[in-house]
């Protein structure tokens, strides 16, 4: 499995599986099993997945050796500020039931227009972030949804930048000015949804360039967003998809090929844009 380099050199898997939805404590058990045995080590929850406590019994349970899983986890809307986040990451470490984490995130910034003093709350929360980096109980600390206007504002009182930035991104749904913004500082993209909830998969474009290049239309995603830099996080829980997905290293694709998959208009996936979105499910 390749691996990307964080800027404070912690390595993470350029490929990870997304749990969003997996509940049912056997079919996660069956599904992290399954992603163990195809060569996933980074795994991606969060508090509100509400499938930590399931999660941490199934790597127990597998007795899958903790120093080799990658394990990233998001706070959830209901605990920012910064003894919030402690108290939460803290719950959440128990529910995982290991002593820290490898990455977590904030899983949504403070909605601007609900929340007046959202910058300060970010910040605060960040604060709460940096806290737990600083006493080991995470070796990465970042952030999801986050525009470049949040990490402007964030940066103007953080003492530690962002590690990760993950964002929903896929073909017809990529931002390429974010993407500058956050190479240049070296804050490593993921991408959550990387197939648009798999709602890109029966594209006819997207089909029809797959099979040509005789890969599946996920390969064909995952492979673009994976040549733009980002940390991919599709979500299966089928054995064959998992190893279809993560098996994009026997083909490449060309310039002109990438530049078709930028230009393409949203052709779905859950398109939403954090500083309009008022309706959270947990994802
Ligand atoms: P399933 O879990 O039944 O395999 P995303 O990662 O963008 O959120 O997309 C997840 C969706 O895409 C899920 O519904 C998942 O279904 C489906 N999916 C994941 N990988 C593949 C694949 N290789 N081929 C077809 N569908 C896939």
């Amino acid at each position: 499995m390749e691996k990307v380099q964080l800027r404070n050199g912690v390595l993470i898997p350029s490929v990870g599986l997304g749990t969003w939805r997996i509940t049912d404590r056997e079919q996660l058990l069956e599904t992290v099993d399954s992603a163990y045995q195809c060569g996933y080590r980074l795994f991606d929850t969060a508090m509100a997945y509400t499938n930590e406590m399931a999660f941490g019994r199934a790597v127990r349970e597998l007795k899958l050796p903790r120093e080799e899983l990658f394990i990233q986890d998001k706070l959830w809307r209901t605990c920012y500020g910064y003894a919030e986040a402690q108290e939460a990451c803290k719950r959440s470490l128990k529910k995982l039931k290991t002593d820290y984490l490898d990455a977590y995130l904030i899983h949504w910034p403070v909605p601007a227009k609900q929340c007046g003093n959202y910058r300060e709350l970010n910040a605060e929360t960040w604060r709460g972030l940096e806290q737990l980096y600083r006493e080991g109980c995470v070796r990465a600390i970042g952030v999801c949804n986050f525009k470049q206007h949040h990490l402007e504002e964030l940066s103007e009182t953080a003492s530690v930048l962002p590690f990760m930035n993950q964002v929903e991104c896929h073909p017809g749904m990529w931002n390429p000015e974010l993407t500058a913004y956050c190479k240049e500082r070296g804050i490593q993209l993921e991408a959550g949804s990387p197939l648009g909830n798999g709602q890109l998969l029966s594209d006819e474009r997207l089909c029809l360039m797959a099979e040509k290049k005789g890969v599946t239309a996920a390969q064909l995603c995952l492979k673009w967003a994976l040549q733009h830099g980002y940390v991919v996080l599709p979500k299966t829980t089928n054995k064959e998809r998992m190893r279809e997905n993560i098996e994009t290293k026997h083909f490449e694709l060309s310039r002109d090929e990438m530049l078709i998959l930028d230009g393409l208009p949203f052709l779905g996936g859950l398109g939403l844009d954090s500083d309009e979105v008022n309706n959270f499910e947990g994802f």
